[in-house]
């Protein structure tokens, strides 16, 4: 989490542009801000305060400065406050760092550091880093290599970006948090063919948007790397080694206005309307990559699906496609559970790891375990050259496109739809699989318009005071409902739970009361009957009842109407709780693109 941002080069704005482009990684930390740039005198100027870089005026970084790294934090060490926010400096305040991750040994380090004389003004683990270079100054003249022995001496996983009043270069290192390198050219983002392209500075940050508006050529530092760069040239290393890693240059394609706002007010609305389209991209995969897949999981000797959040309740609704569609039995575990699996992996066995962001930790944590008993990994990321998806033995993209709300929409049914297609292919069904899923789409299309939204509108109008909220589901509605419980959760803050419909009354059921909100989430299907007794049962004891349905029922007060997709039921089914938790938020005066306490991409465990 937190977001980093950092350009050296022949711009002389670096402080404002560094501010402007961490605005569009605010997704990643929100609590707290700071920024660091080097006047003409060479001197380290620093400003930070809490709350959100997107109500800073950037002008105010107007002055002259060719370098600058800038942060937005997601606090771990510390509490929220101004001394905590990064960057953070040297006792002489020669080198400002900003910082990602934890260092898990910072204690150590930190109490090394007071017995030489260094005190400290915050209570992060960061503040140690820019001590600890200084410290290491002491016997070498040069930054780069003053980080590197630092560097060697952290345990954790970290990305940091650091700078030195009498360098004029920027230094990064990573290890487990990511960091990318946006290539700078003077004909900027769109070159024309052939020509020769002159670079005009680096940028260094934590995600692709920070730079995107500058460039789309990239280079991805891969763990235990450093890179240094002066704006003209850029050196990729080993820290433990110092040797040199060439990198290739790589075009990005996501656009600009892919990562904008547009016309919306909130990401998330705009990101769950773009699942007229996003599904449809999700199922355009090269058919012969999916057999091979679905070839590969057949022949494996257990396959396990680990993943967080929202991206695990694709995992886990995956679990029926598989059964139901393929006949074939696969194993979901969150991936912060799956190191103790180990024991039923072996080389025949498949990982499959699904992330949006492709950096989640923990599911990162997951690939080593796999890896380490020389199993193989197939990836279903979003973010094309992420950790999860270079590090993978194969990879599949949902192609989304930038998904920058905190709460996942769009990646969930991209998600879905891959791992659908993947069982209909095992099945020997590829085309029908196909078929469904891009008529579900043509469905979805149908069903985002203006009426249907107000409808939503008005049900959350109606909900938006009550203090609980259940949901009820069965088969792949049952991730369904735990997944329409986190999306309330995450963005209105109503106490929300997901059951599946047949636990009701082996414990829940005693939580309601006249009026409470539940929802049921069904189908067309051979479940239906059951999960309508249990929407019966809900409304004896008083329950409001919301049916998320293909057909009316009178066990429902209400009804959302959502076509009938067959097995695909579980895309179309949440895409009205999306909406709902969308208006929840709003109509609680909530900002749904930056839920208290939450970040996108996790990248700590
Ligand atoms: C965070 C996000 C969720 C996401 C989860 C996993 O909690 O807020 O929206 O589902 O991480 O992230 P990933 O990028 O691995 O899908």
């Amino acid at each position: 989490m937190c977001g980093i941002f950092g350009y050296v080069g022949t711009r002389i704005n670096a402080g404002q542009l560094v501010v402007d482009g961490l605005k569009n990684l605010e997704y990643r930390g929100y609590d707290s801000w700071g920024v660091a740039c080097k006047n003409e005198q060479g001197d380290i100027i620093v400003e930070k305060d809490i709350g959100k870089i997107s109500t800073v005026d950037s002008r105010q970084f107007s002055q002259r400065c060719t370098q600058a790294l800038a942060h937005t934090r997601w606090a771990t060490h510390g509490g929220v406050t101004k001394k905590n926010a990064h960057p953070h400096l040297s006792t002489d305040r020669t080198i400002a760092v900003v910082h990602n991750g934890i260092i898990e040994n910072y204690q150590e380090l930190r109490d090394e550091l007071k017995n030489k004389g260094h005190s400290f003004l915050s209570e992060t683990d960061t503040e140690i880093i820019p001590h600890l270079i200084e410290e290491e100054m002491k016997s070498t003249e040069d930054f780069a290599s003053a980080v590197r022995r630092a560097c060697k001496k952290f345990k954790g996983r970290y990305a940091l970006l650091a700078m030195h009043t009498t360098s004029q270069t920027l230094v990064a290192a990573r290890t487990g948090s990511p960091l990318i390198v946006g290539v700078g050219y003077e004909d900027g983002p769109r070159p024309e063919r052939g020509a020769e392209r002159r670079v005009e500075g680096y940028f260094i940050a934590s995600d692709i948007p920070a730079f995107m508006a500058y460039t789309r050529t990239v280079q991805y530092l891969d763990d235990g790397e450093m890179v240094v760069t002066d704006g003209k040239n850029v050196i990729f290393t080993d820290i433990e080694n110092g040797k040199e890693r060439p990198k290739r240059e790589i075009e990005i394609t996501w656009t600009v206005e892919q990562a904008q706002k547009g016309d919306f007010e909130h990401f998330m609305l705009k990101e769950i309307m773009e699942q007229k389209e996003s599904i449809a991209r999700a199922v355009n995969q090269d058919e012969e990559q999916i057999l091979t897949l679905a070839e590969a999981i057949r022949n494996a000797k257990g396959t396990f699906l680990v993943a967080c959040g929202t991206a695990g309740k694709a995992c886990m609704a995956s679990e029926y496609f598989f059964s139901v569609i393929a006949g074939h039995h696969v194993n979901f575990a969150p991936a912060s559970e799956f190191k103790l699996y180990h024991h039923f992996l072996q080389p025949e066995s498949l990982l499959i790891v699904v992330s949006q962001s492709g950096e989640t930790a923990d599911s990162l944590e997951a690939m080593k375990v796999a890896k380490s008993k020389g199993a193989k990994v197939l990836a279903i990321v979003n973010v094309k050259g992420s950790t999860i998806d270079r590090e993978a033995d194969y990879s599949l993209r949902i192609n989304a496109g930038p998904e920058r709300a905190v709460a996942s929409t769009k990646a969930l049914t991209g998600q879905l739809a891959v791992l659908m297609l993947i069982a209909y292919a095992m099945a020997g069904k590829l085309k029908n699989g196909k078929t469904l899923l891009l008529e579900t789409s043509s469905m979805i299309n149908d069903m985002l318009n203006p009426r249907y939204i107000e409808r939503i509108e008005n049900l959350a109008e109606r909900i938006k005071t009550k203090e609980d909220l259940y949901i009820i589901g069965k088969s792949w509605n049952f991730p369904m409902a735990l997944e329409s419980a986190i999306k309330i959760q995450e963005v209105s803050y109503i106490h929300a739970e997901g059951f599946a419909g047949g636990e009701l009354k082996h414990g829940p059921i005693a939580l309601i009361e006249e009026g409470t909100p539940c929802i049921a989430l069904m189908g067309n299907d051979e479940v239906t009957t059951d999960i309508l007794s249990n929407t019966i049962e809900l409304k004896a004891r008083g329950a409001f009842t919301i049916g998320v349905a293909p057909q009316r029922n009178e066990a429902f007060d209400e009804w959302l109407k959502v076509p009938d997709a067959g097995h695909a039921q579980a895309l179309v089914n949440i895409i009205p709780i999306q909406i709902l938790s969308y208006f929840l938020a709003v109509k609680r005066g909530k900002d749904p693109d930056m839920p208290r306490n939450l970040a996108k991409s996790v990248t700590v465990k």
